[in-house]
């Protein structure tokens, strides 16, 4: 396993990070044993980094997250993240410090290693609109708030989710004050790390992934099998999510696995074993990039995921020829 270092922070992070989130389900909905064999296999492996938030299972992935960690005695480096509600407008500091220190009581730890605002960031607040996608002047609030936390001891680095207005998250990267930004990139919408052609049907994230680590931030890709799609297949595993919201991508998760499959060719000249080996090993091509996170449903996809990682970057023909499927017609 390659480790990198996360932006300007110490965090020193594997390239690959365990998303212990809804979609992948297993620190939510799986058997305890389960979840305690996969994380001390991906210890075991390498994988140091652990993502992980309130809402995941309403508390349930940092509880067992943080139950697994001691049981295991580990010393793995772990993110969570902060959702601010309508409700929250006026009162930023209170809501992010409750959320913090409840997500401390659920992982039994006295810090963590990165707070995320796991909102949605536009030019401004409208919660009577949509009080998910706060706004740029906010942040100013929120940085103030991480910094407070820093120094009670309760946080150690912040960082922001690079969803929302691609021209806010633009700014918000350019006004520089957090270390690490969550990016969505894969091959279905590869706009974060590239230009993309003229009519490209998906938002433009505007290569966000360059600019933040021109900015020195750290990069945390996410998504990057867009959420199970890009294995090319419908079915789910039992213990993932049975329903997928796209982001950036098709309307529907159905339609994101048939656009999955005009990625087929890599296999079919044998540049990989499957679509999963070409998500992934897309993912660790680009430079930037400090650590790519997997919603994980079982060991034997973690097992595979590490082994995609470690046989490195696509060839560069490969990567040419990624680029022009994706610009290919519907
Ligand atoms: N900040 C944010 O707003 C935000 C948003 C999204 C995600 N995240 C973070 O990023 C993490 C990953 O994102 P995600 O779970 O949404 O999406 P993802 O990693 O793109 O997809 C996860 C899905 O991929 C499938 N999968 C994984 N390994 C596989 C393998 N080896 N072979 C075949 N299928 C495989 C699984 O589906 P099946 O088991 O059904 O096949 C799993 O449910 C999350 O856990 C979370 O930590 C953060």
């Amino acid at each position: 396993m390659k480790y990198n270092i996360l932006g300007q922070t110490d965090l020193r992070v594997s390239q690959l990070g365990f998303g212990c989130g809804s979609i992948g389900g297993l620190l939510v909905r799986g058997e305890y044993p389960t979840m305690r064999q996969a994380v001390s296999r991906a210890l075991e492996l390498g994988v140091n980094y652990f993502d992980t938030a309130p809402i995941y299972g309403n508390g349930q992935s940092e509880v067992n997250l943080g139950a697994v960690m001691r049981e295991l005695r580990a010393e793995a480096l772990i993110g969570t993240k902060v959702r601010l509600t309508g409700k929250d407008v006026g009162r930023i500091g209170e809501a992010i410090t409750r959320s913090v220190e409840g997500s401390l009581r659920r992982l039994g730890r006295e810090t963590v290693d990165l707070i995320q605002l796991h909102n949605r960031i536009g030019l401004s607040w409208q919660p009577e609109k949509d009080p998910d996608r706060i706004g740029l002047p906010d942040l100013d609030i929120v940085i103030g708030v991480f910094k407070t936390l820093q120094q009670q001891g309760k946080v150690r680095f912040w960082g922001i989710t690079g969803l929302g207005e691609s021209d806010a998250l633009r700014q918000a990267v350019g006004r520089g004050g957090f270390q690490a930004i969550q990016v969505a990139y894969n091959l279905l919408n590869p706009s974060a790390g590239t230009t993309v052609f003229p009519g490209f049907p998906f938002q433009d994230y505007g290569q966000i992934i360059d600019r933040a680590a021109q900015q020195g931030m750290g990069v945390i890709a996410i998504r990057i099998l867009a959420g199970g799609a890009l294995s090319g297949a419908t079915e789910r595993h039992p213990v993932a999510s049975t329903s997928v919201n796209p982001i950036a991508s098709e309307q529907e998760y159905s339609a994101d696995v048939a656009r999955a499959r005009r990625y087929s060719f890599l296999v079919e000249k044998g540049i990989v074993s499957d679509l999963v080996e070409a998500a992934v090993r897309f993912v660790v091509s680009k430079p930037g990039v400090s650590t790519a996170l997997l919603g994980i449903s079982s060991l034997n996809q973690l097992e595979k995921a590490v082994q995609y990682v470690e046989r490195g970057p696509l060839p560069a023909d490969a990567l040419e020829n990624i680029r022009a499927a994706g610009s290919r017609p519907e």
